[in-house]
């Protein structure tokens, strides 16, 4: 197995616990047409513009290949937001706020003449307002295949400087969007490429399920409760299923999803961020690097997946035509830019090993998939059965294990199953005597109201403010890609004659439920 190159510290401050206000900067969304920033960045902006945390003389430059000026771009950036499922209601002073600094600049990032471009219109705005050298945000929204080029012009054009230290002002930093990379080779290219160029503390690698409330809450319950921790390992629990499941197809992202497939769409990033949370030691302290090193250790223990074990230890699926939420959708290959004859996987499922103290010998299971009876993000902790069974046959063969199940989504929260005895049953003895398992339930929602903060707007703060923790390292992100690459490079090299199917609106298919019956188990 290849090995990680070696990483810079970053030394950025302790994670911050309330919301500061962002440093004055330009951000700069190349891609600033794509459905992601129609659907994510702007309303995130918006909001962030809402709670006034943007600073009063904050500007964007969304840059892309369409011909608008600044008041087209403005016009369908409204419009964006009015289809945008993340926006309740548009509050007009606001938006009006954010117009005012919201700007246009056209071009096509492999050409020179594009980033030429930028520079006039940073020139114009950032002299208006006065200060010629300001913090400067890149937001790299754009397809990986262009990533490099406009990286590479980033650099070559002066727009993007390196700076020395994370202290040094101003600062240029600069987000890229998953999937880093499409495979470890490339993965290790892409961040060489981009540690030439910038420092490691002026890169920030996103997965916006690490934005996710629900997911920050992984560390907090573990390590701010001291009643779970000694039971969160091999000696209490039999096995871990983490599941990310979407009722929603590609979505009109069929070019890109042809290229990804749900291994690098979902596994390499969402799923592994998940279970290096849910499986990492306590960290020395709440900072990037602290968190970040633990993270990577659980990655690094990792039983990598050898050719033969491919076969058994991972299962590849696509969707038919089916019913999701009583409408019926077509299958993944009557998708617009899905080819008829594609085996492009939309499901999988995967069996995980650690091999380390903590976890040796209890699998991790996770799957995804998308067009999935409904949309539910999940970790689920199955502890292991007492080690003597007091109760009686039937009681016995109706007890089902203790779950704690963190919910990432919907319906945020965290709920701990466990068996009662069924009122009014009998003396323990008497075959009559019956057991129930009932939940225990937390959920944010009636905690706290239902006003969680969207991934998009806590990440794009961090990054205005400087606070890395909650996004990906050069080392983490080629870890991963090394625990997911031999399962590509196996099935590149096995290419199915077909997949199996499973019809939109079910759990999958038969094959995933096989991959537990060695555990004596099934899927939630
Ligand atoms: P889109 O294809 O919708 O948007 C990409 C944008 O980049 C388009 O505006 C496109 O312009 C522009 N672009 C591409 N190539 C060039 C070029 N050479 N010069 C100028 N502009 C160019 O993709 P998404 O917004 O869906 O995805 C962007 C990134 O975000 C990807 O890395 C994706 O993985 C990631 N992402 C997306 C999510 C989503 O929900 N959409 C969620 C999480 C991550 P044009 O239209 O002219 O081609
Ligand atoms: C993105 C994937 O990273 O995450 C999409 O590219 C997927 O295919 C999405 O739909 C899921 O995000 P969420 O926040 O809706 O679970």
């Amino acid at each position: 197995m290849k090995t990680p190159q070696a990483v810079p510290l970053i030394r950025a401050p302790r994670r911050r616990g309330s919301r500061d206000k962002a440093d004055p900067c330009t951000m700069v969304i190349f891609g600033g047409a794509g459905d992601l920033t129609k659907r994510k960045l702007i309303p995130a902006i918006y909001y962030l513009a809402e709670q006034k945390l943007l600073p009063d003389n904050f500007a964007l430059l969304g840059v892309a290949r369409d011909q608008n000026t600044d008041d087209s771009y403005r016009a369908m950036m409204r419009e964006a937001m009015s289809r945008s499922d993340e926006i309740h209601k548009v509050n007009d002073d606001v938006w009006q706020w954010l117009c005012q600094r919201t700007f246009y600049a056209g071009g096509d990032f492999t050409r020179d003449d594009a980033y030429a471009n930028i520079k006039t219109r940073l020139n114009e705005i950032e002299s208006k307002s006065g200060e010629e050298d300001r913090n400067r945000l890149f937001y790299l929204a754009i397809p990986p295949s262009v990533f490099e080029t406009t990286l590479t012009h980033l650099c070559a054009s002066g727009l993007a400087r390196r700076t020395h230290s994370y202290e040094e002002r101003p600062w240029n930093r600069i987000v890229i969007e998953k999937p880093f990379g499409t495979s470890l080779d490339s993965a290790m290219a892409l961040n060489r490429l981009v540690l030439d160029e910038f420092g490691e503390h002026q890169i920030y690698r996103i997965d916006h399920y690490l934005g996710k409330e629900s997911v920050q809450n992984i560390l907090v319950f573990r390590f701010a409760n001291s009643i779970f921790e000694p039971l969160w390992n091999r000696h209490y629990v039999s096995h871990v299923q983490i599941t990310a499941a979407e009722s929603v197809g590609v979505e009109g992202r069929g070019k890109y999803y042809e290229e990804a497939g749900v291994l690098r769409d979902m596994f390499q990033n969402h799923l592994l961020q998940l279970l290096t949370l849910a499986a990492m030691e306590p960290p020395s302290s709440f900072t990037a690097d602290a968190v970040r090193d633990e993270k990577v250790k659980v990655l690094h223990s990792v039983r990598p997946l050898v050719q033969g074990d491919c076969e058994p230890a991972v299962v590849r699926a696509q969707y038919d035509g089916g019913t999701v939420d009583g409408k019926s959708v077509p299958a993944y290959t009557s998708e617009p830019d899905v080819p008829a004859n594609s085996l492009t996987p939309t499901f999988a499922a995967m069996r995980v090993d650690i091999n380390n103290w903590r976890w040796k010998g209890v699998p991790f299971y996770l799957r995804s998939g998308k067009r999935m009876a409904r949309r539910i993000s999940e970790i689920a902790i199955q502890f292991r059965s007492p080690p003597l069974l007091l109760f009686g046959q039937k009681a016995v063969e109706e007890m089902s294990p203790s779950v704690l199940t963190m919910r990432v989504q919907p319906d945020e929260g965290i709920s701990l199953r466990f068996q009662v005895k069924t009122p009014g049953a009998m003396h323990e003895l008497t075959p009559g005597l019956e057991i129930t398992p009932v939940d225990m339930d937390f959920t944010y929602g009636e905690a706290f109201g239902n006003d969680a903060h969207p991934a998009y707007e806590t990440l794009l703060l961090d990054c205005m403010i400087g606070d890395p923790t909650l996004f990906t390292r050069s080392d983490e992100v080629e870890m991963a890609w090394s625990i997911i690459d031999p399962v590509l490079d196996y099935w590149g090299k096995h290419p199915a004659r077909s997949l199996p199917r499973y019809p939109a609106g079910s759990w999958g298919p038969e094959e995933a439920n096989k991959l537990l019956l060695g555990d004596h188990t099934r899927w939630r």
